[in-house]
């Protein structure tokens, strides 16, 4: 297990790219694999996650050749072409990749059994068993809800009409991947929207769908056995990762940092509208479309941070970035209040505990409640000095990582490991732009 020591170096400075979105790779390849023919993928995330997904999308029958960095062509089966593998998958880490997996399966008539890490061992399955039961796949997992999960999908799966309980794009993505072998429309209605990426993804190939809002939300309904062209797809930078970049850059004085052709779907980037009210520098420039997704450039300068009770974010776009947030609170001047975030608990880890935690271990005062934590932000500098546990959470290494960026005293990070999961080159583009990072054994 390799430490990370984040300790304060120079300004973060400099103009890059970051790797390509971890939600849209995913899709990419699930969705390849589901065309007659051949697609390209350019610009895919080659992190741990998604090389899980290319593992598990092979092991059912489809042709993945790499033809040089992040570009990829697939050969597809058709939708109910998947074949059953002949051993358990494991998906590492990713609960993407097993739950989307897990509907893709549920109307196809194969078994497969899937587990994962300590961490995606732990995380709760029953939101995707529920629905995938309904619509007629038999699964079998640890204490009903745990990997390792066995699902027997049935080729004449029932499309269902479902509200999911929780807001999860990938619980929506797994019942939509679901309805593809389906007859007949299989209907999600969301309360809260979530990443649409598999919409857009399912538009652009052909298939069926068709989107509406009322006064309850957002309705998908989706026509079943479609046939899915083979297509061109060029991944985003995912903005996702880009917020760990966004908060050095606001946090470290004197920085200077451009993010190209990043992934500005609206329902992703609460990042942005949370550091803006937090009195951030940011600019946005270059917007165009890419893969049916929107993209710019974000532009990003030093600035000092208010502390916030109200981030005026949506809570639909905006979860994985909240372990960063946290950070550039601890650093702004006063008292920020986070509610409604239980969520953050079922993550790659119980994010609110482990930020909580690593927090006070680097000397900021924090409380931590059922659905959020209290941050008070020490206006500038933080002491450091912790060791904070990463509990398989790149989001937290990461998180800390930016954070010791403005330590008084370095922070050392348990284990560097987890970032591979989903932005392998992190260390080197931080370290490029001027941040103090050193991997240490
Ligand atoms: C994802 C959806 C989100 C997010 C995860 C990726 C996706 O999870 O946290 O990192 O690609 O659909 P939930 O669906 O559990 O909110």
């Amino acid at each position: 297990m390799s430490k990370l020591i984040a300790r304060s170096n120079k300004p973060v400075s400099g103009d890059v790219s970051v790797p390509g979105d971890k939600s849209i790779s995913h899709r990419a390849l699930m969705l390849s694999t589901l065309a007659v023919g051949r697609s390209e993928v350019t610009g895919l995330l080659e992190g741990e996650d998604v090389m899980a997904t290319a593992a598990a999308m092979r092991a059912m029958g489809a042709t993945i050749n790499r033809l040089g960095e992040g570009h990829y062509e697939v050969f597809g089966v058709g939708v109910g072409g998947l074949l059953e593998p002949d051993n358990i998958i494991d998906m590492g880490n990713s609960g993407t990749s097993t739950r989307l997996l897990m509907g893709l399966v549920a109307s196809h008539d194969i078994t497969v059994t899937m587990t994962g890490d300590a961490s995606l061992r732990s995380r709760p399955m029953g939101r995707v068993i529920d629905p995938l039961t309904q619509m007629g796949a038999q699964i079998t997992a640890r204490d009903a809800r745990f990997l390792p999960v066995m699902t027997e999908g049935t080729p004449e799966a029932l499309p269902i009409d479902y509200t999911p309980p929780v807001a999860s794009a990938q619980v929506k993505s797994a019942i939509l991947l679901a309805g593809l072998n389906t007859l007949g429309e299989t209907v999600v209605r969301e309360e809260t929207a979530t990443r649409d990426h598999t919409e857009r993804m399912l538009t652009a190939m052909g298939a069926r769908l068709h989107i509406e809002e009322d006064g309850t939300g957002r309705i998908i309904r989706l026509q079943g056995l479609p046939e899915l062209s083979p297509v061109s797809f060029q991944v985003p930078g995912d903005i996702s990762s880009a917020a760990f970049l966004m908060v050095a850059a606001s946090i470290v004085v004197g920085s200077d940092v451009t993010l190209r052709r990043v992934g500005l779907n609206p329902l992703r980037t609460g990042i942005v509208s949370a550091l803006l009210s937090m009195g951030a520098d940011i600019q946005i420039g270059n917007e165009t479309t890419l893969g049916g997704e929107p993209v710019g450039d974000i532009h990003v300068r030093a600035a000092s941070l208010k502390g916030t009770s109200n981030i005026g974010v949506d809570p639909s776009t905006m979860i994985d970035e909240f372990p960063v947030l946290f950070c550039a609170a601890a650093v702004a001047e006063g008292t920020s209040h986070f509610m409604g975030l239980r969520e953050l608990r079922v993550k790659e880890s119980d994010r609110l505990a482990a930020m909580a935690k690593g927090l006070a271990s680097c000397g900021v005062t924090v409380e931590e409640t059922p659905d959020g934590l209290t941050v008070h932000g020490m206006g500038g500098k933080i002491p450091g000095g912790g060791l904070v546990e990463t509990h398989l959470d790149h989001r937290i290494a990461m998180a800390f990582s930016v954070l010791g960026q403005v330590a008084e005293t370095p922070i050392i990070i348990d284990d560097a490991a987890p970032i591979q999961t989903s932005f392998p080159s992190f260390i080197d583009l931080m370290t490029g732009l001027g941040a103090g990072l050193l991997l240490d054994g």
